[in-house]
């Protein structure tokens, strides 16, 4: 029986299973020998319950702050680069290991449409739930188009919205990636799929963002039930609508609003019919995909899914 120094052999076992050298963490606390070997300083009550997955620009800051008023919810620390985002199952900090995980709900927007993010999740937090929220695809589709443009991305400084859209497999090659980036994260049931290879239905909570917008309090109270949190936090009189602002804010004690920065609720043109109509050809199949897949799962179907699909029919 031969063996090698641990650098040596350490190489040589990544030689014979090359793939193993991405990791895939699991949660520690699910098996008693990795248990009983784990530093005693940590506790199995760190790792996230529940990640909001995004996807982008779909009010997923403004769920984010509501969820973090409840006494009984707290959320992950910001990182310095995204600032509310952990980025954990999508980003560098996943090769660093499972201790910059230590936080009961993780918000990241762009696991939605990630690859790897619903495989690693799942293979750490197995019980987590997850809550998804969505707005028409369309809308998302502009949102982020305008939040490329306030960041002063060239591209989309140089491009109107509908050259984005519409950028045919002859168009430059940075005007093609930024359509893909600005459309790929709508096509909401493909996404959805692989999230539900790796969790149960009963796991998942679709918001309609449209009414988190609207009705943020009545949203909350759902997803208090979901959670099974207590105590029943009154949303309805810890947020309060700002007419400047146009959205619904926390209100401090003092009766003011506290509202997101002003990068959440931005002030941009309408979207053009023409545009719009576009978009809604362009997400048909992908929007009747999803009606047919949260029906089948049992979920309420978002208000916004049904006008879409009354008006295209
Ligand atoms: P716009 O800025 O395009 O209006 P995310 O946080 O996922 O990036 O989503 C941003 C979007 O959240 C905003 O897009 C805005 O429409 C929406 N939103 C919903 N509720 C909000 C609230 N209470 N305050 C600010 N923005 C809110």
């Amino acid at each position: 029986l031969q063996t090698l120094p641990p650098l040596k052999l350490a190489l040589k076992y990544f030689q014979i299973f090359p793939e193993e050298r991405d990791p895939l963490w699991q949660n520690p606390c699910h098996d008693k020998r990795h248990k009983d070997i784990w530093s005693k300083e940590k506790t199995c009550d760190r790792l996230p319950k529940l990640l909001v997955i995004g996807p982008q620009k779909t009010g997923s800051s403004a769920l984010h702050s509501f969820l973090s008023l409840h006494p009984a919810i707290s959320s992950s620390f910001p990182n310095p680069v995204t600032f509310e985002e952990v980025q954990f199952f999508s980003g560098p900090n996943y090769q660093h290991g499972i201790d910059c995980t230590d936080f009961l709900f993780e918000k990241s927007a762009n696991y939605f449409d990630s690859e790897s993010a619903p495989k690693r999740a799942t293979a750490l937090l197995p019980r987590a739930k997850i809550i998804s929220i969505l707005i028409n695809p369309a809308d998302r589709a502009y949102s982020w188009y305008q939040h490329q443009r306030a960041h002063r991305d060239p591209v989309a400084l140089k491009h109107s919205f509908s050259e984005v859209i519409s950028a045919g497999s002859s168009s430059p090659a940075d005007l093609r990636s930024l359509q893909s980036r600005c459309l790929q994260p709508g096509a909401y049931s493909s996404h959805l799929e692989r999230w539900l290879r790796h969790y149960q239905p009963s796991q998942l909570l679709i918001v309609d963002g449209t009414l988190l917008r609207s009705s943020p309090a009545q949203v909350m109270d759902g997803i208090q039930k979901f959670l099974g949190v207590t105590p029943y936090f009154n949303y309805t009189q810890a947020l309060m609508f700002d007419e400047s602002k146009g959205f619904w804010c926390q209100r401090l004690e003092a009766g003011r609003p506290r509202c997101l920065g002003k990068s959440k609720g931005r002030k941009y043109p309408d979207m053009s019919p023409e545009t719009r109509a576009v978009l809604s050809e362009y997400y048909r199949e992908q929007n009747v995909e999803l009606l047919r897949m949260l029906k089948h799962i049992g979920q309420p179907l978002p208000i916004w899914l049904r006008d879409e699909l009354q008006n295209a029919s």
